[in-house]
C-alpha cells in the first residue's frame, strides 16, 4: 500500500478551473443533493476534475473545497483516501492500477506487476518514457471472484495471465485501449462459471444443477483451460475421423456462435477452424458428431450437459427472441 501524498509543487499547476463543459455538468451534479448536503458530490466533482486533467491536482481540490463551500481539509481526505483518485501526473494513455490483495496475490497479481515492471517501469507512479504509462499496486477493486484483475481508469480487466496483460498494454500504448473488451478476459461472463452456467439452467422453476458436484464435472472445462489445470491431456481425436462434422466454407454471414452458452471467443474460433460457422451446423449434429466434437474440445460431455443443439436450433429458428421463447432467458 502505498503512502497517499499530493505531487511535488514543481509539478502543481498554479490554478484549476473547469471547463465549460465540466462547470454546467458540475452545477447540475451539485443540484442533486438536497439542499445543506451539497458537500456529497464531492467525489464526482473530483473525479470530473481527474478526468479532465489526466490527475488531480492541489489547484482542483482546492477549487472542489471552494464550489462546494467545503474546509479545504475535508475534500483532501477524500482525494487522498480513494486510489481512485491519481494525485500526480500518470500515463496519458493508461494508469494501471494492478490489485494485490490476497485472492489476486493467490492468483499471480506478482506475475502482473512484473510485467508492468518490465514494460511499463521498475517504480510505480513512474511513467515509460513516452508518458503514456503508469502503474500502482491498489488494495481489492472488488473484483476478487475474477481474480488476478487490474484496473484502468474506470474499467476493469480480469482473469488475466501475463500474456494477457501485455496485450492489454500494447493496446493502450497503441491508443486502442477501446478495443479490449473490459470484464473478464477468458471464456466467462461476468462473474460467472468459467464456460457458462451451472445452475438453474433448465428455466422451469424446479431446475436442478446441470452440472453435479462431481470430481469429473469440476474438471469439465474447455480444453485450453484445462490444460492450465494439470489435468491429463485429452484423447487424441483424429480430424479423419468419419464423425467429424461436415464442414462448410466460410458463408458471407456467420453465425455469432458465442451465443451458445458454452462457446466464448477461444472456443468459437476453434468451431470457425472446423468449418462450423452457423447455428444451423450445429442444430444438425447428430450423437457421434455431438461426441466427436466432444472429445475434439476435451469437453467431457459438456456439449449434451448445456444442450447445444436445443440452443442452436432455437438461434436458428428464431435468434434471441426464439432463445428467450424457449430458455426463458437470454442467451449467455
Ligand atoms: S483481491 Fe483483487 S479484486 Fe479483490
Amino acid at each position: 500500500m502505498s503512502v497517499r501524498r499530493l505531487a511535488e509543487d514543481s509539478v502543481q499547476p498554479a490554478a484549476f478551473a473547469f471547463n465549460r463543459e465540466n462547470t454546467a455538468w458540475a452545477k447540475q451534479t451539485i443540484k442533486k443533493y438536497p439542499k445543506g448536503r451539497e458537500q456529497s458530490a464531492v467525489i464526482p466533482l473530483l473525479m470530473r476534475a481527474q478526468e479532465q486533467d489526466g490527475w488531480v491536482t492541489k489547484a482542483a481540490i482546492e477549487h472542489v473545497a471552494v464550489m462546494l463551500d467545503m474546509p479545504l481539509i475535508r475534500v483532501l481526505e477524500v482525494a487522498t483516501f480513494y486510489t481512485q483518485f491519481q494525485l500526480k501526473p500518470v500515463g496519458t494513455r493508461a494508469h494501471i492500477q494492478v490489485c494485490g490483495t490476497t485472492p489476486c496475490m493467490l492468483r499471480g497479481a506478482e506475475d502482473l506487476k512484473k510485467v508492468c515492471q518490465h514494460r511499463i517501469h521498475h517504480e510505480p507512479f513512474h511513467t515509460n518514457e513516452s508518458g503514456t504509462l503508469s502503474w500502482e499496486e491498489v488494495e481489492c477493486l472488488g473484483a476478487c471472484v475474477n481474480a488476478p484483475m487490474i484496473m484502468v481508469f474506470k474499467d476493469t480487466y480480469e482473469d488475466l495471465t501475463p500474456e494477457r496483460l501485455e496485450e492489454i498494454i500494447d493496446a493502450f500504448e497503441a491508443g486502442k485501449g477501446d478495443t479490449i473488451t473490459p470484464g473478464p478476459q477468458i471464456d466467462r461472463y461476468f462473474s460467472a462459471p468459467e464456460g457458462g452456467a451451472t445452475t438453474l439452467i433448465e428455466g422451469n422453476g424446479a431446475a436442478k444443477p446441470k452440472r453435479a458436484a462431481k470430481a469429473a464435472d469440476a474438471a469439465a472445462v474447455p480444453a485450453a483451460s484445462a490444460a492450465k489445470q494439470d489435468e491429463a491431456p485429452a484423447k487424441a481425436v483424429s480430424l479423419e475421423d468419419k464423425n467429424r462434422p461436415a464442414a462448410i466454407d466460410k458463408p458471407a454471414v456467420v453465425d455469432d456462435l458465442e451465443l451458445i452458452s458454452g462457446v466464448g471467443p477461444k472456443i468459437a474460433g476453434i468451431l470457425h477452424e472446423l468449418g462450423i460457422y452457423t447455428f444451423a451446423q450445429v442444430a444438425g449434429w447428430k450423437k457421434a458428431e455431438r461426441e466427436w466434437v466432444d472429445g475434439y474440445l476435451n469437453f467431457k460431455g459438456r456439449i449434451e450437459r448445456d444442450d447445444w443443439v436445443k440452443q442452436a436450433k432455437a438461434l436458428a429458428k428464431g435468434g434471441e427472441a426464439e432463445y428467450i421463447k424457449v430458455f426463458g432467458k437470454k442467451p449467455r
